[in-house]
């Protein structure tokens, strides 16, 4: 049963915060980021903003000034490097087509050499002097505004606003003679704090872009194995909510190779409603159509098909074991082993319900004695799954099943007919 449960035990993390949008097309899968969810996007963006800044080398500051008495001074500001950056508080909140990020009460540092020449009248040298500076800036704010959009199947980011804005800047100079000219840096602030803010509002705005070309590098259809794939195209959204964006995906299972064009069992527009709870960050909810398409293609596929010749009781596969059931397959084939060819009919047809997944199989078995042929056997058993209320992403999924309840009807058979009540459990 391998490639069935493969593809069940795929994501089913289901939950009752489904639509509360209206859609235009069908998703079959429905992704919400709850609030907890977009708070810890926000924290993973603004640490990752915090890590980009953090050593960024802003632009020279280099200039000129006629100070009466002293004469033309010139200064510059080089090496102006950021080490340090603190945001203590931060929000996102999302809007009609996108989310607002923003900081406040952010402290940023920063190291520089300072140099300063001028040449004045009354020495007929040029006099210079260096040293370093730190800078501190306090309460910084900022401010990131991006539009998503569904373009094409993929999600698309619009930065439509970003801005920076600093309300006190300090500069601490050390070395030289750093009591003269703490006076005359002074002249600079304005100059230094248009620096900052426009490279952090550059920084910021390429970091987002580099999130945008991220998502336009994903891909419309995830490879699950060779045979199937899913279909991850956006269909909907993202539909904002006031504390949660809703991502529907088409969702459902195609072919990997260029397979025939499906249709699917049921379109049930029903989407399944499992693990309720605690809140959680992203709530995925599926339809049962995602796991009936799966059924389609891997059936379509021949895979549904499965030789058995080991079993726990390896004893049930000799015909010694069925010689009170099958009195004429024992007297024909005394003591020998037995292989089950089980092939699946018609595509399993799986429903989702409150807190199970049921699932019917119709499959026909052929048993093979050593190498002859002989067909009798099986139609119509029908299985359910208790709890799949499990569910870690990633390759790594458990969950447990049950057969609930289990049909046989003999077809026809070589070797006679035979009483199958005696053989369901
Ligand atoms: C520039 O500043 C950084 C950080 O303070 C320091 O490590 C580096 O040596 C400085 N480079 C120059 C050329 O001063
Ligand atoms: C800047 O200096 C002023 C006065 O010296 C002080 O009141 C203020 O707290 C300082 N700000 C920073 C960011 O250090
Ligand atoms: C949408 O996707 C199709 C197929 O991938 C492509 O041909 C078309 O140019 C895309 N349109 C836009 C607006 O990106
Ligand atoms: C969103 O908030 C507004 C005002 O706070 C409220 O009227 C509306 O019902 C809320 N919508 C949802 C979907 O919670
Ligand atoms: C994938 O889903 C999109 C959106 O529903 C649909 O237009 C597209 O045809 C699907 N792709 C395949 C291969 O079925
Ligand atoms: C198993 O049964 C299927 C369908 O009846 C048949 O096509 C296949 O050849 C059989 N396989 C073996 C190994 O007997």
């Amino acid at each position: 049963m391998g490639a069935i449960l493969v593809f069940l035990i795929l994501s089913i993390f289901a939950s009752p915060a489904t639509s509360q949008f209206q859609s235009s097309e069908t998703g079959f899968i429905s992704a919400v980021i709850s609030e907890k969810g977009l708070v810890f996007v926000k924290d993973l963006l603004i640490e990752n903003a915090i890590q980009t800044l953090t050593s960024l080398t802003l632009p020279d500051i280099h200039q000129s000034k006629k100070i009466p008495l002293i004469g033309g001074v010139s200064a510059s500001l080089t090496n102006i490097t950021v080490y340090h950056i603190d945001v203590p508080c931060s929000t996102l909140q999302t809007g009609e087509s996108g989310v607002v990020v923003a900081a406040s009460g952010v402290t940023v540092e920063l190291s520089m050499n300072w140099k300063y020449s001028y040449s004045t009248w009354l020495l007929p040298i040029e006099i210079s002097d260096e040293g370093t500076a730190s800078v501190k800036v306090e309460g910084m704010e900022v401010g990131l505004t991006i539009n998503v959009e569904n373009q094409n199947g993929t999600l698309k980011l619009n930065i439509a606003q970003c801005g920076c804005y600093l309300e006190d800047i300090n500069i601490t100079l050390d070395g030289g003679a750093s009591w003269f000219y703490q006076g005359f840096i002074d002249a600079f602030k304005d100059k230094i704090r248009s620096t900052i803010e426009t490279t952090i509002t550059k920084k910021i705005v390429e970091g987002a872009l580099k999130l945008d070309s991220l998502l336009q590098t994903l891909p419309k259809k995830i490879d699950v194995d060779k045979v199937v794939s899913l279909n991850v195209t956006v269909v909907n959204g993202p539909l904002f909510g006031n504390s949660s964006v809703e991502v529907d995906i088409n969702g459902l299972f195609i072919p990997s190779y260029d397979g025939t064009v499906l249709r699917y069992l049921n379109k049930n527009p029903q989407l399944s409603d499992f693990c309720g709870g605690e809140v959680k960050m992203l709530e995925i909810s599926l339809d049962e159509a995602v796991f009936n398409s799966g059924s389609v293609v891997y059936f379509q596929a021949g895979l549904m098909n499965w030789l058995v010749d080991k079993v726990p009781d390896q004893s049930l596969l000799n015909t010694a074991s069925w010689r009170y059931l099958i009195p004429k397959l024992y007297k024909k084939y005394p003591n020998d082993d037995m292989v089950l060819n089980i092939t699946l009919s018609s595509p399993p047809i799986i429903k989702v319900r409150t807190k199970n997944i049921r699932v019917t199989i119709f499959s026909d078995m052929i048993v093979n004695v050593l190498d002859f042929e002989l067909r009798f056997l099986l139609h119509a058993y029908q299985w359910r799954f208790w709890r799949l209320g499990f569910l870690r992403f990633r390759n790594n999924l458990a969950g447990s099943a049950q057969l609930d309840d289990f049909t046989l009807k003999l077809k026809w058979s070589e070797v006679g007919n035979f009483h199958m009540s005696l053989i369901q459990v």
